[in-house]
């Protein structure tokens, strides 16, 4: 992880309060995996802002984020214009573990801001021959982002809250009717996780939390989370974001 200058190459609204970022950056586009994250320092704020990383295009050195204005940190990255730069630490955290997973079948459940760690994901798995099925929840269909990009590397199921588009009901409910697979990834607001991990219980998972951070390296204890090991406890930030389904409590 290192503090890195990332400059701003497009920027655009693409969902409800939803914004695509497109920065361009070395350091960052070949070193990040699927699941890290960077902290982003943005002007008047102390505290950066964790926002996973959501393609990755390394030829180009181009990495893309997606977030969801949410408070006044999001605001103001909302608020940056092309050419401006941004600064941030990263690639921050422990991404997906690279397991070999060739001519298997991978769940990937993405809810809302959880989403954006799921394309990364879902494109490298596809690279490598990978079965991928994508089943990504929203609040309603003004919410709804990347179902196109998705359809191109997973067979993909979108769900809303209230039924405003695809299907309707929660990410759990499509659970049974999206056939066998062998291990899945998730990502999204803590009740969710914990309504897939109870469901899906002895199934090999990998989940991403993306709960409040404050110094984002693992100095302030500000997110900690319960834990399978001796101290009882792991930080999100430098432990994290991703723990296998068992070894974290929610
Ligand atoms: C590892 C990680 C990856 C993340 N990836 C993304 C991403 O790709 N896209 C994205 O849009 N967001 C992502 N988030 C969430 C994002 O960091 C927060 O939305 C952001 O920090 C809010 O900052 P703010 O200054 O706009 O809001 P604040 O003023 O700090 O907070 C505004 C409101 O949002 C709530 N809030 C703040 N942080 C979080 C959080 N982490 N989770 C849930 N609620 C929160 C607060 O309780 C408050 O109600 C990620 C978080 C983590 C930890
Ligand atoms: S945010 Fe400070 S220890 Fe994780």
């Amino acid at each position: 992880m290192k503090k890195e200058k990332l400059t701003i190459i497009a920027t655009k609204q693409i969902a409800k309060a939803t914004f695509e970022m497109k920065l361009e950056n070395i350091h960052i586009s070949e070193n990040a995996v699927p699941g890290q994250f960077l902290h982003i320092l943005m002007e008047g704020h102390t505290l950066g802002r964790p926002i996973s990383i959501a393609d990755i295009d390394k030829q180009n050195h181009i990495v893309t984020i997606l977030f969801k204005v949410v408070g006044s940190g999001t605001k103001r990255l909302a608020e940056y214009r092309v050419g401006q730069q941004i600064d941030a630490l990263g690639p921050s955290g422990n991404g997906f573990p690279s397991e070999q997973n060739e001519k298997k079948t991978v769940l990937l459940i993405g809810g809302g801001i959880g989403v954006p760690p799921m394309y990364y994901l879902g494109k490298q798995l596809a690279e490598q021959n990978v079965n991928v099925i994508a089943i990504l929840g929203f609040q309603t269909a003004e919410n709804v982002f990347y179902e196109e990009k998705f359809n191109q590397v997973a067979e993909t199921y979108i769900v809303t809250d209230d039924g405003s588009y695809g299907e309707e009901g929660f990410v759990t409910d499509l659970l049974d009717q999206v056939g066998n697979f062998d291990c899945y990834y998730t990502c999204g607001p803590l009740p969710m996780i914990k309504a897939i991990t109870d469901k899906l219980i002895g199934k090999r998972g990998y989940i991403s939390l993306e709960e409040r951070m404050g110094c984002g390296v693992g100095a302030c204890l500000a997110c900690m989370i319960p834990a399978n090991n001796q101290s009882g406890y792991k930080k999100i930030c430098s432990d994290g974001p991703v723990f296998s389904a068992e070894e974290v409590i929610i």
